[in-house]
């Protein structure tokens, strides 16, 4: 065969394979034997031997091409994936639904979904080829898992068009693979997995994309990260669009006009959810119309225009056989109810959080009393209610001690706090948490160090404190159970890896008392180096937005006590980085920007900058971003193919710049 004639036969392989593919994994609906398909492959295979340049990514023998990894790299969501709002019965859906007509009246409607209970991953398509896959992760940063993403079947490699766009979904382990794969699991004498969602995640967080390949996950794309780009004007047609583009979206879904079809259509699933070959948690609701979501814009969590309904949770009884204590990072003693394990919304649960003694008491909980338990959003296990009827007289009241089981000071009740705390600084169970809170992912966001690695190290007294970290060498840690070369090598490189964070990160990390992970960040905007926060005052904290008195009090208080002093001294020796990287949020009145205190409004598609990229540097010099055009914009930018926008600005006589005067005014 010649190359000439090699190209022309492999082009329609790809054609032909790509179609039984797509009739088999997306339409589920085969119009020929899986024999034909591998005769085709096999074919393929043999031509892409014999001329290897002809070997492209999007070739659907590339599907299980990747190589084993070392670690997955990291992954920036250039627009964020946020998460989803709660409601848990009729009346909060009624809020919403009140919450959406206060905003945008009653013209409108929602589309109801399915809420799969998988991961949610992001799709990248570069002129109509999938060129890199990401899970979700923090939801600004995720991670790369694109050779796992391959090996999901109804994951088209190439697009009908030649788009370049983004797609959101979620990745699931349907039913019948999850209990195939247990049994498979249980014979070979390993843990199965809980539930089909942590297989799913199991199986795409695997270094080894062969994993991925045998575990026959699936995908239902629900959304286009940014669907003003592709014309698309509401998310019904956006859904549309996909199936068109030759994704999987999941096809009960519906158009609903007013709340009571929602709630219709919610109450219908409760009853038919067990039916469906895959697991669902909820309906997500979506209000449709995109100009409709812009004008009710996002919280720093989630969009105001949806909510996901979630299922009640399943209650089951078991058996409560003991109480233990366990110490916080804040010294905050709390009890733990053992249970005989029982299976609860797809996984087996064995504790259960009594939180403290008041609610041990109003619940009236004895050790030995046989209790009803369900997960909290299916997720945190809860002990509902003894059942009272059930007692045999041979259960044990329970008295929460008055010392500290890890170091035996005593224990005090803060006034106004249903909390017993131990509040000896140098108790270790105190100083082990708050490690683990360092490392986390929010923090400092070290991998490999988790848990379990991080109280071997605490109690072979390798790190006393959150510097000793930065101390561990390699001799260290390979005498550590479970720790192999490349593991220590792993870690060491992330702990160096570390030291570049930017200060929020550390700020959290450092557990003060009240600053949470977003006023970490504030504060670090605000002060930019530790050294000008640890020497603010309570005057300048205070005057901050988001900062109250309790967050200032103990900001203040931390940086006085001489240990903390000594700690940063030597956390900076380490070469752990004290300032703050990201961008720094400019007020209106400091700037003297043209932009400066204006309301801008971004529309059609720009060329050269992303949209997330122009309206932080907008921000960044005073200007405030708004979604939809109205009498108080003072400016649109608008770059190709602006739409609706455009033409009101026009008619409200706004001013209008292209891609190219925003450009000159941003470098000015
Ligand atoms: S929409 C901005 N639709 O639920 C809205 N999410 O907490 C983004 N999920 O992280 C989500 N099915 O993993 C949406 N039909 C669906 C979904 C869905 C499952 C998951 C997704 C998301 C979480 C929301």
């Amino acid at each position: 065969m010649d190359l000439q004639t090699a190209e022309k036969e492999v082009k329609e392989l790809h054609n032909l394979l790509n179609q039984y593919n797509y009739e088999y994994h997306v339409l589920d609906n085969p119009s020929v034997p899986d024999a034909e398909y591998d005769k085709l492959m096999q074919k393929l295979l043999e031509i892409e031997e014999q001329f290897p340049q002809l070997k492209t990514p999007d070739s659907p023998s590339q599907r299980v091409g990747g190589s084993v990894l070392d670690a997955f790299e990291k992954v920036q969501h250039e627009i964020p994936m946020l998460s989803l709002g709660n409601a848990f019965n009729e009346q909060d859906l009624r809020d919403f639904d009140r919450r959406i007509r206060q905003a945008v009246g009653d013209d409108f409607s929602y589309v109801c979904e399915l809420k799969i209970d998988g991961l949610a991953v992001s799709l990248r398509y570069r002129e109509g080829v999938f060129v890199q896959g990401a899970t979700r992760g923090d939801g600004t940063t995720g991670e790369d898992i694109t050779s796992n993403l391959r090996t999901i079947r109804s994951i088209p490699l190439r697009l009908n068009e030649n788009v370049s766009i983004e797609v959101r979904g979620e990745a699931f382990m349907p039913k019948r693979s999850f209990e195939a794969l247990n049994k498979v699991k249980e014979d070979k004498g390993e843990e199965p997995f809980a539930n089909p969602r942590n297989a799913a995640a199991g199986s795409l967080r695997q270094l080894d994309p062969r994993i991925a390949a045998s575990r026959n996950l699936d995908i239902f794309l629900y959304a286009i990260a940014n669907p003003e780009e592709t014309g698309v004007a509401s998310h019904s047609e956006g859904l549309d669009f996909l199936d068109h583009l030759g994704f999987k979206s999941n096809k009960e879904r519906k158009k609903c006009g007013n709340i009571e079809e929602v709630i219709e259509f919610v109450e219908s699933w409760v009853e038919k959810r067990p039916s469906l070959p895959y697991e669902i948690d909820g309906i997500v609701i979506k209000v449709d119309s995109f100009d409709q979501q812009r004008s009710l814009g996002t919280t720093a969590k989630s969009p105001r225009w949806a909510i996901a309904f979630k299922f009640p949770a399943e209650e089951v009884v078991t058996k409560l056989v003991d109480i233990e204590l366990s110490i916080g990072r804040t010294g905050v003693v709390t009890p733990t109810a053992i249970l005989e394990p029982v299976k609860v919304a797809g996984s087996t649960v064995g504790r259960a959080s009594l939180h403290n003694e008041d609610l041990i008491r109003e619940k009236d909980i004895k050790i030995g009393d046989i209790v009803v338990i369900k997960k909290a959003g299916d997720i945190i296990p809860e002990v509902v209610k003894v059942l009272e009827d059930r007692r045999t007289g041979e259960e044990k009241d329970f008295a929460m001690p008055t010392h500290c089981p890890e170091c035996d000071s005593e224990l005090v009740r803060i006034e106004g706090e249903v909390a017993l705390r131990c509040i000896n600084p140098k108790c270790p169970a105190q100083i082990r948490e708050g490690l683990i809170h360092f490392v986390s992912r929010d923090a400092m966001n070290i991998d490999g160090l988790g848990e379990k690695v991080i109280s071997q190290l605490f109690a072979e007294k390798l790190i006393e404190d959150v510097a000793d970290l930065y101390k561990l060498t390699y001799e260290q840690l390979i005498g550590l159970e479970r720790m192999g070369e490349k593991s220590v090598n792993n870690l060491l490189k992330a702990i160096e890896a570390s030291k570049e964070n930017s200060l929020e990160k550390l700020l959290f990390g450092l557990g003060i008392r009240h600053v949470g992970a977003k006023a970490a960040k504030t504060l670090a905007q605000e002060f930019d180096h530790i050294d000008h926060l640890s020497a603010a005052t309570f005057e300048h904290l205070i005057a901050i937005n988001e900062i109250g008195d309790k967050m200032a009090d103990s900001i203040v208080t931390y940086f006085e006590l001489e240990e903390v002093k000594e700690l940063i001294e030597e956390l900076k020796l380490a070469g752990v980085n004290m300032g703050y990287k990201g961008p720094k949020p400019v007020s209106a009145e400091e700037s003297d920007s043209i932009f400066a205190g204006k309301t801008v409004v971004l529309t059609g598609k720009l060329e050269q900058l992303t949209r997330n990229d122009a309206k932080e540097k907008i921000e960044l010099l005073g200007g405030k971003i708004s979604g939809s055009v109205s009498k108080k914009t003072d400016l649109v930018i608008a770059g190709e193919e602006a739409g609706s926008k455009l033409t009101k600005a026009q008619e409200l006589g706004i001013e209008v710049w292209n891609e190219e005067k925003l450009l000159e005014e941003l470098n000015k």
